[in-house]
């Protein structure tokens, strides 16, 4: 179902970014979901409302609104990210 009419965006565009982890605010610049009349507002922030309700540790990890990948100390150490010298590549 499109939510809003004037960018034509999905309830399913939108589900997917929240999904994803995404905030609001967030959904909002990427998709430009409710920048123009604003009608579709309540109606894209209930979807998002209900993403981060059936995927609660998303919506925790997007709070901080950090846009940095954090890397685990096992990728770190392992050789595929820190090959030899002499395999860098050029
Ligand atoms: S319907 Fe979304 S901004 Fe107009």
């Amino acid at each position: 179902m499109i939510v809003c009419v004037c960018h034509r965006v999905s309830d399913r565009e939108i589900a997917r970014h929240a999904r994803a982890g995404m905030s609001f605010d967030d959904i909002q610049f990427e998709l430009g979901v409710a920048t123009q009349c604003g009608q579709c507002e309540t109606c894209a922030r209930d979807v998002v409302a209900q993403c981060n309700a059936l995927h609660p540790v998303a919506a925790l990890e997007a709070q901080p609104r950090s846009h940095t990948v954090q890397l685990s100390a096992r990728i770190q150490d392992s050789a595929a990210w820190n090959p030899p010298s002499g395999l860098a590549a050029a």
